[in-house]
């Protein structure tokens, strides 16, 4: 009972620190059920939108809240449990990717994928807005868009105001020199600038399929409606989805160490440290806004959450978790409020209170 009533008060008290802007009365934060009848309402939706949507102005103020983040130094790693003091300059935005990591394991090849990166990323749309003053929509990147020529993707501008940037320098390890995150700095693993080394194939897998073949709106399209009601399988989609940008992409977001490290110290270390580009919020929001689209299609969908397949012959597969339950909480870090999954299944209502703007689908061919 001390331990239900310890992680409440936590609880509730990371609520009026990370969300103070809504008002909680304490009987609703003691709530122990996410009953939406005893919810608080949402004040307002905010709105997300693609990126190459947003008018200059609206990017180069996504860009300056996400570079005030970086610019925060705090040296005391709040995320970690004894509150170590590390060495060395670090930000506010390093702590995403220390966080990332330090839940990894919870986080990713599991049932809990999507909806832990729908908390994490709004998390971070909130400490940009609560912290650095940012009122605009909140990006993604429609990747599907581009794939015809996704190394020219418009997600790419050079501009040093509100460009996301272009493909790193193979002469300088892949450091990104283009854009507004030129020469950007991030901690982990160790002090170094923002890389990407773009590429289609990255020769780790053999019969890899290039990333131009798999986002693409048809693949979407299928993943998202030969799949209903099986929430195990269409997350298997997004899965693979978001492998392939963040392979395509490279350097930072796909986890590359960079040349600094020995390579054998190397072994898993940078993998989780993946929100060191900015466009890893970009990415999954986007992913974010294909498992919302598929929730609103079919009432089968809304609220499935299993990480049980629905072919009882592909139960020998490991990821498969036979514990996976809609009410458990997900690890975050002490700063943030841990939620369980259904906390998380409408968007719409609190607490995260967003929808995404409706996007013209994009003419299959
Ligand atoms: C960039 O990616 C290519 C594969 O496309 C690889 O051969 C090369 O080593 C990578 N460069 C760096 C600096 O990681
Ligand atoms: C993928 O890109 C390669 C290299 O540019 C190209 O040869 C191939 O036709 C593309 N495939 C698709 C399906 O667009
Ligand atoms: C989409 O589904 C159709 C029908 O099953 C299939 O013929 C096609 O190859 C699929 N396309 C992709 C990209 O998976």
């Amino acid at each position: 009972m001390a331990v239900v009533h310890s992680v409440l008060l936590l609880w509730t008290l990371t609520v009026l620190v990370v969300l103070h802007s809504v008002q909680l009365s304490r009987a609703q934060a003691h709530h122990r059920n996410w009953n939406e009848a005893q919810l608080p309402k949402c004040k307002k939706l905010l709105t997300r939108k693609e990126w190459r949507t947003l008018t200059q102005s609206e990017k180069a103020e996504w860009v300056k809240a996400v570079k005030c983040l970086a610019s925060i130094r705090h040296e005391r790693l709040s995320f970690a449990k004894d509150h170590t003091v590390l060495e060395g300059k670090r930000s506010l935005y390093d702590d995403f990717s220390y966080t990332h990591a330090l839940v990894e394991h919870s986080a990713h090849r599991n049932a809990y994928f999507l909806p832990w990166h729908r908390w994490f990323t709004h998390l971070f749309d909130t400490s940009l807005r609560e912290t650095c003053g940012y009122s605009g929509p909140t990006p993604y990147w429609d990747w599907s868009r581009d794939h015809k020529d996704l190394f020219h993707s418009p997600i790419f501008e050079d501009s040093h105001e509100y460009g996301l940037g272009r493909n790193g320098d193979p002469e300088l390890d892949c450091a990104v020199t283009t854009g507004a995150f030129a020469s950007f700095e991030l901690a982990w693993p160790i002090p170094h600038t923002l890389r990407r080394n773009l590429t289609l194939l990255t020769g780790w897998y053999p019969h890899e399929l290039p990333q131009n073949r798999t986002l693409t709106p048809e693949y979407v399209r299928n993943a998202t409606e030969q799949t209903t009601g099986d929430f195990f399988r269409f997350q298997g989609h997004m899965a693979l989805l978001h492998n392939h940008v963040h392979n395509f992409v490279g350097g930072d977001l796909a986890g590359s160490c960079p040349q600094a490290i020995p390579e054998d110290h190397c072994n898993g270390m940078a993998d989780s440290f993946t929100p060191n580009d900015p466009l890893f919020w970009l990415h999954h929001a986007q992913l974010d806004r294909l498992w919302n689209e598929w929730q609103r299609r079919d009432p089968s969908n809304f609220a499935a959450f299993s990480g049980m397949p629905l072919v009882a012959q592909d139960m020998s597969d490991p990821s498969y978790d036979v514990d996976a339950n809609a009410d458990h909480m997900m690890p975050f870090d002490i700063r943030s409020v841990s939620v369980p999954p259904k906390a998380v299944f409408d968007t719409e209502a609190w607490p995260l209170c967003y929808r995404y703007a409706d996007e013209e689908t994009p003419v299959l061919e």
